[in-house]
């Protein structure tokens, strides 16, 4: 057996998982982290200080990643390795637009098919304020649902678009960058309830949802915001205050995630990779 303890943070969300750099990519390890990550949503790996080659590797032992599609010009080594910075400095940034709207409670890729499986951050620079990632467990919020919810969203389904996230917080785009918006993330038909073969079911809601099909525009952002609320309530949320060489990786079809603002004076660099879905939205 390698050297690797699974502690629960709380009842209803996340682990920390205490193993070296070193031990990470021993026989087993990814194993027993993605049988982890399933269970708990969200994992910690606290001031692991990984090189980004090793995360690399880590994260493809998990599912194979994919290189992001608003990654630049191959700037750096981090950028040929295939991660992605997530930054608001606009010497490493391509988009700040997508980065600021992350301070809004989402899910990943809820204009794609399948959605990623896991997203990998690891904590290069630490805001020296603000900029905490936050996360609640949709799995064990849509459980505690009570009945007559369920039964009244059980068939609904959400229109889900990037411009709707970005519009939360640049209220007064460019028809440039709305036509952008509107080109990488489409409006996309989702269900609102998504029951998965893990047996667990989510709600696929957040800053991306702008609307309910066939419901009043205004009745179904109400029903919306009411469900999120629900959602994020403190008993199904962790929030990660960051330290230098931290990872955390979450499994984006079991959480809502969020930054907390933060502005570039912060100096905040996350090196960031994707593991892609085996799941479609259904
Ligand atoms: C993301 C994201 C949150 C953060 O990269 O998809 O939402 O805290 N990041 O940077
Ligand atoms: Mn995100």
């Amino acid at each position: 057996m390698s050297d690797v303890q699974i502690e629960k943070i709380s009842p209803d969300m996340g682990a920390r998982v205490l193993v070296s750099a070193s031990h990470l990519l021993d026989e087993g390890v990814a194993e027993q982290c993605l049988a982890a990550l399933n269970e708990y949503g969200v994992l910690v790996f606290p001031e692991i200080n990984l090189s980004d080659a090793d995360q690399v590797e880590f994260s493809n032992r998990l599912g194979p990643t994919k290189a992001s599609k608003f990654t630049g010009e191959k700037k750096d080594e981090a950028d040929k390795l295939g991660i992605y910075p997530v930054t608001l400095d606009p010497t490493k940034a391509k988009f700040l637009d997508y980065v600021h709207s992350n301070e809004h409670w989402h899910m990943d890729g809820t204009t794609y098919e399948v959605p990623p499986k896991a997203t990998n951050l690891k904590c290069v620079v630490p805001p020296s304020s603000g900029g905490d990632t936050e996360f609640c467990n949709l799995y064990a919020a849509y459980e505690a649902l009570p009945a007559e919810m369920k039964a009244k969203i059980e068939n609904l389904r959400v229109v889900h678009c990037a411009a709707a996230a970005n519009l939360r917080y640049f209220k007064n785009p460019t028809v440039i960058d709305l036509q952008r918006w509107l080109r990488d993330g489409p409006p996309t038909e989702q269900p609102l309830v998504w029951k998965q073969s893990n047996g667990h079911t989510s709600l696929v809601i957040g800053s991306t949802a702008d609307h309910i099909v066939g419901m009043d525009v205004e009745e179904g952002r109400a029903l919306l915001a009411e469900l999120l609320e629900w959602c994020t309530q403190p008993q199904f949320c962790y929030r990660h205050h960051w330290s230098k060489g931290d990872m955390v990786i979450f499994h984006n079809p079991g959480v809502l995630h969020r930054a907390h603002r933060y502005t570039v004076d912060s100096g905040r660099l996350m090196h960031r990779t994707t593991i892609m879905g085996t799941e479609a939205f259904a």
